[in-house]
Formats: C-alpha cells, structure tokens, sequence
C-alpha cells in the first residue's frame, strides 16, 4: 500500500495505548463484520433470529453475530472495562481492570442487509468512572461531552472506520488487499452549508408543526438558497450520515406521535454520532438542547434528534421553536 499510514501507526502517534489497543481490537472486529456482511447471501446468514431485542425489534442473524464477535474481540483487548449494546438488555463486565467502557450498536440499518445497502457499526468510548471490578450502569451515565472517542464503521462499496478521539474526525478505509485499515479521509470537515434532508417523510403525518414546517421549507423553490433541497434518505443512520458529512446536509429522527422521544438510542447511536458531527464542526440538537449535553439515565433510552450541517440544523431550530 506505499507510504499510506496504518491505522495502527496513526493511533500510536495521536492517543494513548489502552485507547489505542481498544480501537485496534474493534477494527479487527468489524473487519470479520464486514466480511460476513458481504458474503451475508452465501453462508446462510439472511434472515431472522426469530427473537425480539431488548426494544421489541427484530433481531437480524447478522445483528446477533456481530454483537457476539464485538464482545469477544473488545474482550481480548484487554483495556475495555465494560459493554453494552443494542442486542444485549444489561450491561457486561469484559475486563476488570480495563479503563475503558464502550457502547455499541453492532449492526444499524440492519434491515437493510438483505437488500445490499450499506450499513454499520457505531461505538462510543468513555473513561469508567468506578476504578476497577464489575462495571455499573453509572459507569455509561455521562453526558456526551465526556466521549473519549467515537464512530463508526460503514460497510458499504468500501468498509471505512470514521473516528475522533478529540482531535478533528480521521477515515480508514479497509484495503482488500492485505486486510488492513489505511487512512484514507484525513480531516474531515462536514460542509457548513449542506442541501440535503434525510429523514423518514413517510411519517409527515405523525409529526409536530416544527417538523412539518421545515420539511415545507426545504421543498419551496428558492434560487439564493439553492431551494429545494434535494431529499436522500437511506433507512441506515450509518449511511445517511456518512453522506451528508461528505457532501453536507441534515439528518432527522423526530419524535413523533407514536415515539414521543423518537426512534433512536442516546447511547450508542446519538451521542456518538453527535460527538464525530461536533468534531468535524456540524452540530446536533434534540430539538431543544445539544444532544452531547443530555443526562442518560436509562441504558436504551431514545432521544429524537437533528444533525448534520451548521445552517440546516439552525434554520430547523428556528421552525422547532416556532
Ligand atoms: P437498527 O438497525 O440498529 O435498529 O437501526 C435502524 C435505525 C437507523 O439506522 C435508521 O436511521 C432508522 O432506524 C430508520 O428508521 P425508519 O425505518 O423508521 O425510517
Ligand atoms: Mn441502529
Ligand atoms: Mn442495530
């Protein structure tokens, strides 16, 4: 791969050797994720558990054996304290001595892996807060500001690890040809001015007025501001936000009168999600307050939310506050 920088020299050089072992050890990880994913049609592994998760959803054969090849690889590195996950009710305790607890969801936009689209693992990494022994819950109950690193791994027409550790957002794109993760997206900045909206507008109906208003907005014809803005929305929170970063935009999971927090999980999708927007200069918002300031107070617990590009999330305040 010539001088392209490793992903194992990279972290060696901008974070410390715990930290840096456990995101080796979820890379390696995601890599048997993202080989299973695309020969997901040719071993059998298309289709259900036949089980519900902790929320009541489906659970995927893929959801189920990434959360379990995540657990034992984030044990075997020995610097990672504690788990939780979409698939998993309770939290585990992975290393007693480990400094570091991570939140994932294994598998989002699950439901689109028997239709090849892509899809993906998001993780948040936070110091635990008890010293050593058993993990608690307490231990994932910080606020998203206190994120030590965050990202995900897409896998789509390539697999990329997008993560920060504090200092700006950095992509990794997996070489088929040795196996290994190369950086490949150095300093990633999400466009200040994105025209783009993704968000489920099949549901316009079951939205409050803020919402609707600014679903109206992005669709009235304005030559200044580019108007309409061009509406992508592809069901994978993982692949709608690894778009608009790249290309600028805004992406939406409102509450709405069905899921009056919304649909998607504060700890293992938002805040990560939000601290990587943050670090790349967007911004995120559950419509009232910054998502990285919430309390969590529940291991699942939902939050609706609004992020992408600095001027789509602040024209949607202004219609939120009404
Ligand atoms: P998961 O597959 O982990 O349950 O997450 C799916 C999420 C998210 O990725 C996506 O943005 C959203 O669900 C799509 O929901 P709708 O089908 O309601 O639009
Ligand atoms: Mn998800
Ligand atoms: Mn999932």
């Amino acid at each position: 791969m010539g001088n392209a920088v490793k992903l194992s020299t990279f972290l060696e050089a901008n974070t410390n050797i715990d930290l840096a072992k456990l995101i080796l050890s979820l890379a390696e990880g995601c890599k048997i994720i993202g080989r299973l994913v695309n020969n997901a049609g040719l071993s059998g592994i298309i289709g259900t558990t036949g089980d519900t998760n902790v929320q009541g959803e489906t659970v995927q054969k893929l959801d189920d054996l990434s959360n379990k090849i995540l657990m034992d690889y984030l044990r075997a590195s020995e610097t990672c304290a504690g788990y939780l996950s979409e698939e998993n009710e309770g939290i585990a305790t992975l290393n007693q001595n480990g400094k570091y607890i991570i939140s994932v969801d294994p598998l989002d936009g699950s439901s689109n892996i028997d239709v090849c689209a892509p899809i993906g693992t998001i993780f948040n990494i936070y110091e635990r807060l008890s010293g050593a022994g058993d993990v608690s819950d307490a231990d994932f109950f910080q606020k998203g500001m206190e994120t030590k690193a965050g990202g995900y791994v897409i896998y789509g027409s390539s697999t990329i690890l997008v993560f920060s550790t504090s200092n700006g957002v950095t992509g990794f794109t997996l070489s088929t040809e040795d196996n290994d993760f190369y950086l490949s997206h150095p300093d990633m900045k999400m466009p200040e001015k994105g025209k783009i909206y993704s968000l489920n507008q099949g549901n316009t109906e079951k939205f409050g007025e803020g919402v609707k208003n600014f679903i109206a907005y992005c669709t009235m014809v304005d030559k200044e501001t580019s108007r309409p803005y061009s509406l992508r929305y592809i069901g994978s929170m993982v692949g709608d936000l690894h778009r608009n970063l790249i290309k600028g935009g805004i992406f939406i999971y409102p509450a709405n009168k069905g899921e009056k927090k919304g649909k998607l999980r504060l700890l293992y999708e938002c805040i990560p999600m939000s601290f990587l927007t943050e670090q790349a200069g967007g911004k995120a918002t559950d419509g009232t307050q910054r998502i990285l300031e919430i309390q969590p107070t529940e291991l699942h617990e939902r939050t609706a939310i609004f992020i992408g590009s600095k001027n789509l999330v602040e024209k949607a305040e202004e219609f939120l506050k009404g």
